[in-house]
C-alpha cells in the first residue's frame, strides 16, 4: 500500500510552496497556519510571511504589530502569538535553531502532537506519524473503522504508526494528507481513483459513503 500511494503522490501530489523546502522553519509556519485555514487561503500569506520573517532570529525580534499585521485576516490570533513567544524561547533554549526532537517540540507554544509529527517528518524525514482530519478520514476507512472517530484516537494513532513508511516517512505524510484532501472525500469519495482501494476494508464492504461513523450527540 505505501508503494501505491507513494506513487500516486509522485505523480499526483499536490506541488505546494511549503513541500519545496526542507527548513523547519518554513515548514512550522506553514503548519500552524494551516491548522485552521486551507491551503488555498494560506499559500500568499505564507509567502508574505517568509518574504518579511525568513529567519527564527527575525521572528523572535519582530515587534508584535507586524507579525499580527502579517497575520491578519487568518483569525485564530493566538496562533501568531505563539509562533511569536515559541521563536523567541528558541534563540533562549535552542540556539536559535528549530529543534529536532518531538518532546522539544511539543514542549513549545501552539504544537501539538499532528503538528509536530507534521514538522519532523517534513523537515528532517523522521519517522513521525501525524494525525489531522484528512488522515483520520483516510485511516478509518483503511480499516473500515465502525466506532466514532473521537472516541477511537488511541487506535488511529495506532495505525497511523503502523502505516507510515519507515524510510520516506516525510513523503508519506504528505501522501496520505492529499489523499485525505483530493481523493478519500468526506462526502463522495472518489475509490475509482484511489491508490489504496485494494487494501481499503471500507471500499471492500461498500462502506465508504457510511464511513466515519457520524458522531453520537
Ligand atoms: N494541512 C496540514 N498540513 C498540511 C500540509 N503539509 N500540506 C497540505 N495540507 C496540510
Amino acid at each position: 500500500m505505501r508503494q501505491r500511494l507513494l506513487q500516486w503522490y509522485a505523480e499526483q501530489g499536490r506541488d505546494l510552496p511549503w513541500r519545496r523546502t526542507h527548513d523547519p522553519y518554513a515548514i512550522w509556519i506553514s503548519e500552524i497556519m494551516l491548522q485552521q485555514t486551507q491551503v488555498k487561503t494560506v499559500i500568499p500569506y505564507y509567502t508574505r510571511w517568509l518574504e518579511s520573517l525568513p529567519t527564527i532570529a527575525d521572528l523572535a525580534v519582530a515587534d508584535q504589530n507586524q507579525v499580527l499585521k502579517l497575520w491578519q485576516g487568518l483569525g485564530y490570533y493566538a496562533r501568531a502569538r505563539h509562533l511569536h513567544q515559541a521563536a523567541q524561547q528558541m534563540m533562549t533554549h535552542h540556539q536559535g535553531e528549530f529543534p529536532h526532537t518531538l518532546p522539544e517540540v511539543l514542549a513549545l507554544p501552539g504544537i501539538g502532537r499532528t503538528t509536530a509529527g507534521g514538522i519532523l517528518s517534513a523537515a528532517f524525514n523522521q519517522p513521525i506519524s501525524i494525525l489531522d482530519g484528512n488522515v483520520k478520514r483516510v485511516l478509518t476507512r483503511l480499516i473500515a473503522l465502525k466506532r466514532p472517530v473521537k472516541k477511537a484516537s488511541k487506535q488511529l494513532w495506532h495505525i497511523s504508526d503502523q502505516v507510515l513508511d519507515p524510510v520516506q516517512p516525510g513523503v508519506f505524510n504528505q501522501a496520505l494528507m492529499d489523499l485525505g484532501a483530493t481523493v478519500c472525500l468526506p462526502r463522495t469519495p472518489d475509490c475509482g481513483a484511489c491508490p489504496c482501494s485494494d487494501f481499503c476494508r471500507a471500499f471492500q464492504q461498500n462502506m465508504q459513503n457510511e464511513l466515519p461513523m457520524r458522531e453520537e450527540k
